[in-house]
């Protein structure tokens, strides 16, 4: 089952200054696709710093530092499908969201810690930290696999700890912020395959594709 989302994300933060947002997504009642364009009237849950615009943007957090602000499609969606006795063993399904955001910083050659999408079994992240641990863990929980969190960061600080590859990529994370995979952020042009390089914290709106094959 394939489900997508597509949202518009204004992330405004500064050095240590935190967020992430994250929208689960998949299906859930109905087809479990849905489309935002524009969160005003989305009926989002929103915590911590996140705020929808009057013009219809999600802002993480401001410029403050050590914040973090949290952002849910309201109704959980279905990531496991159980199979059919005698198994009854669950299979993952299979995904696919795209959304645009802009990393406002407030110096140009410092931002916040960055933003993540994920996927996570509960709304309740009071007990995660902000700045390196995007407001999706903390430093008792990271890393366990009791967590159940899927996140994709961007992610504009190197830290050393989490083994990050520099300061300005895209990591898969499970369970904690050691990435399982992760690649400078970039695109490879369509006229001629080459990679390009994109700063995440320029304040450009770019594109997020996330494709999850559950077979
Ligand atoms: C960011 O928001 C916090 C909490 O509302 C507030 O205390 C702080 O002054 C804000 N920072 C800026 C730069 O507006
Ligand atoms: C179901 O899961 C169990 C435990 O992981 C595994 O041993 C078994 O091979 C699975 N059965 C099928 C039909 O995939
Ligand atoms: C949320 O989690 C915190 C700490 O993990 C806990 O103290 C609090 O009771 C939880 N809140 C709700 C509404 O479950
Ligand atoms: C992982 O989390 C579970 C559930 O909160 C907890 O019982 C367990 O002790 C944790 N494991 C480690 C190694 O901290
Ligand atoms: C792209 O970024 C990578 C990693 O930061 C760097 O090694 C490489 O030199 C950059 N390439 C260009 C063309 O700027």
């Amino acid at each position: 089952m394939l489900a997508s989302l597509s949202f518009l994300v204004l992330l405004v933060c500064h050095f240590h200054g935190l967020s992430h947002a994250a929208v689960p997504a998949t299906a859930g009642g109905g087809d479990g696709q849905f489309v935002y364009n524009g969160f005003a009237g989305a009926g989002l849950d929103l915590d911590g710093m996140a705020v929808v615009e009057p013009d219809g943007k999600l802002m993480l957090t401001n410029v403050t530092s050590q914040l973090k602000g949290h952002v849910f499609h309201p109704a959980p969606l279905r990531f496991h499908d159980r199979a059919p006795a005698p198994t009854q063993n669950s299979t993952a399904r299979s995904f696919s969201t795209t959304f645009v955001f802009a990393i406002a910083a407030e110096y140009v050659t410092v931002s916040g810690n960055g933003l993540a999408f994920f996927v996570t079994p509960s709304k309740n992240l009071s007990a995660a930290s902000p700045s390196q641990f995007l407001g999706l863990f903390n430093n008792e929980n990271n890393g366990n696999a009791s967590n159940h969190v899927l996140a994709v960061e961007l992610d504009t600080i190197l830290n050393p700890e989490f083994r990050d590859i520099n300061s300005n990529h895209v990591g898969v994370d499970v369970n904690g912020l050691v990435s399982v995979a992760a690649e400078p952020a970039g695109y490879y042009a369509d006229d001629t395959g080459v990679f390009k390089n994109l700063s995440l914290y320029s304040g450009d709106a770019m594109q997020v594709w996330v494709d999850y094959d559950g077979q």
